[in-house]
């Protein structure tokens, strides 16, 4: 058994600062301690459910649920029931881990071309976002009735209570969503019914803007949204059933049908036909550690994987802090490697052969990791995983989502690690009942196959599930212990941002909130970034000098820094120093006192709640 105390963080962090960081520890977010559960999310409304659901004695898994449904309420931009998520879930009586694929679906009807146009070109992802293509038939509302019936304590209709409240008195919209809100409109300028391309729905439109200054609301403005009342009300009763079936899967199926930009082509049959797919974790020992994320469709845990595999097999070249050049060298070689197999391997394993075992292989990642030396390796190439038996052409896109990532463990031991989203800011820019529609689909690559006529592993092909970067995980100690919880949203930098947050903190011994507060940096086998220092977000440092020294020692071509927003919420199992034996999170841990360390990230809204 592993301990891993405050102190030993505290240590470290005296070791940093004492290597030349200006910001002191105190101008900087703090770690949250609990005894008993804990919840960390990207908005406070939420975690306060959430806090509340474990309070009257609710599971995790019932905690999700409120947690959920609020977010979709108070952070719609980045989540919602019609978005889908990927949860790992830790199973205290039972010991397993399993993890739950909600991800979106494509319609019976897709095929291949669905975003070419005759001539055989892209539609373009603007185009193609914000229209009925791109939307993919929702996994969320199966997700939370599949956890509650399996993993939840409370009475379904409870969990609901929060988010119609919420619904119904109103909540104040945040400075984040309102400025997100702004962005979308100078990005597609035009009031007008006719000239509106995202908030091409009436609806939408009214709801999130000010249609006499066409502004967005400002923050502050008291949201009330009675619609998401009734359709949490409907699934309060009826359960998930309301909503794949009957009048709220007939709108959804009517406005991508008639989606004023391009229609799409989702049908009643299609949410009638959603099932989430409990599927097997991909994990890999990390010093000692057994690190467990979601498998594919999602390329998370693969790529999160690989790039601890490959650090740890060169501890040669690791720094001596997680700012040190050599660190921030190492870090990004292995993002290169890991980002040009899941480019080429990575796709919805149902519909095709992905080499997951391979992957993570011990040989296999000593091979790859023996590519890096002291300077920039350029573009790497995929690899030949062991098991590899189908070949296929890469799909390199990167692109920003709206994400958000749950991290909660409850009185019982079990844990939750969720990353939830409706794919980019405000989904596809449609609401029904509510809730805004995702535009998840447009994480499937627009071409089918390279000029080669190589097929691409991640193309469009009916009831298929796009690839996904979203890496919720769940670190293990030597003893089958949870050690630590976390994920986050961030498009396909979500990798980078959850491998480094893992890393911060079990291999540079910090706790997960100054793993958070470090600046972010990856390289996702295109160019190297560099975070901006956030003053009292992140820790202070010179990232153009970093750069400059990447550029000139590690003969480093493309570094560029800037904003790397985040959204990490993680939590910590810790060996309490109270010598008193007590019952404590985990099987193995029954002798022991524990207490829980929370961080959240504060580029976003992130909170920690629990007791
Ligand atoms: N929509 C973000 C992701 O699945 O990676």
């Amino acid at each position: 058994m592993r301990f891993r105390t405050l102190v030993i963080a505290l240590l470290a962090i005296c070791l940093l600062t004492s290597m030349g960081w200006s910001k002191t520890e105190t101008e900087l977010p703090t770690a949250v301690v609990t005894k008993r559960e804990m919840v960390v999310t990207a908005n406070p409304l939420a975690t306060e459910a959430g806090a509340h659901i474990l309070k009257i004695g609710g599971t995790a898994a019932d905690a999700m649920v409120a947690v959920q449904t609020v977010l979709g309420l108070v952070e719609p931009q980045s989540s919602g029931l019609g978005g889908g998520a990927f949860i790992v879930y830790y199973d205290a009586k039972t010991g397993k881990t399993t993890t739950l694929d909600a991800r979106e679906k494509a319609p019976a009807t897709a095929t291949e071309d669905r975003f070419l146009d005759d001539a055989g070109d892209s539609i373009g992802f603007s185009n193609a976002w914000q229209s009925g293509l791109s939307v993919g038939v929702p996994g969320t509302p199966r997700m939370m009735e599949y956890m509650h019936d399996r993993y939840g304590k409370l009475p379904w209709q409870r969990l609901f209570v929060p988010a119609k409240r919420l619904a119904q008195k109103g909540f104040e919209l945040t400075e984040r969503t309102s400025s997100q809100i702004a962005e979308l409109l100078d990005r597609n300028p035009g009031c007008g019914d006719d000239e509106r391309l995202f908030f091409r729905d009436p609806t939408a439109f009214e709801y999130f803007v000010d249609t006499d200054t066409c502004e967005a609301k400002p923050a502050g403005t008291l949201m009330r949204n009675k619609a998401y009342a009734r359709t949490l009300r409907a699934l309060a009763r009826k359960g998930a059933d309301a909503f794949y079936y009957g009048p709220i899967a007939r709108d959804i199926a009517d406005a991508v049908q008639g989606d004023l930009n391009i229609p799409g082509d989702m049908t009643e049959e299609d949410l009638a036909n959603y099932e989430v797919v409990e599927r097997e974790p991909v994990c890999i020992d990390y010093m000692g550690y057994d690190v467990c994320g979601m498998g594919p469709p999602s390329s998370g845990g693969l790529a999160v994987g690989q790039i601890l595999g490959i650090i740890e097999n060169r501890d040669d070249l690791m720094g001596s802090n997680p700012l040190d050049a050599d660190t921030v060298h190492l870090f990004s070689q292995a993002g290169r490697l890991a980002f040009a197999d899941r480019n080429k391997y990575v796709a919805d394993s149902d519909f095709v052969s992905v080499p997951v075992a391979g992957m993570l292989d011990p040989d296999y990642l000593a091979d790859r990791a023996a590519f890096i030396t002291g300077t920039d390796m350029g573009t790497a190439l995929p690899g030949y995983p062991p098991d590899m038996i189908a070949s296929y052409a890469p799909d390199t896109r990167a692109k920003l989502s709206g994400t958000s990532h749950v991290s909660i463990i409850d009185r019982y031991g079990n844990a939750l690690s969720m990353t939830t989203t409706i794919e980019s800011s405000f989904g596809n820019g449609v609401m029904v009942r509510g809730f805004l529609l995702n535009n998840e689909l447009t994480d499937f690559s627009f071409d089918f196959e390279d000029a080669d006529g190589i097929p691409i592993a991640n193309r469009v092909e009916p009831n298929k599930r796009p690839r996904s970067s979203m890496s919720p995980s769940i670190v293990f100690d030597d003893d089958g212990n949870v050690e630590l919880v976390t994920g986050s949203p961030g498009g396909s930098r979500i990798i980078g941002y959850t491998a480094q947050s893992i890393m911060n903190v079990i291999h540079f011994g910090l706790d997960p909130q100054e793993a958070i507060n470090i600046p972010h940096y990856q390289n996702r086998n295109s160019y190297t970034e560099l975070e901006t220092p956030i003053p009292g977000v992140t820790l202070d440092y010179d990232a153009e000098a970093l750069a400059e020294q990447l550029r000139d020692e590690y003969e480093y071509s493309d570094v560029r820094t800037g904003a790397m927003t985040s959204g990490l919420s993680s939590i910590q199992v810790v060996e309490s120093d109270d010598e008193k034996p007590g019952k404590g999170h985990g099987k193995g841990r029954k002798h022991f006192k524990t207490i829980l360390v929370g961080g959240a990230d504060h580029r976003r809204d992130g909170t920690v709640g629990g007791r």
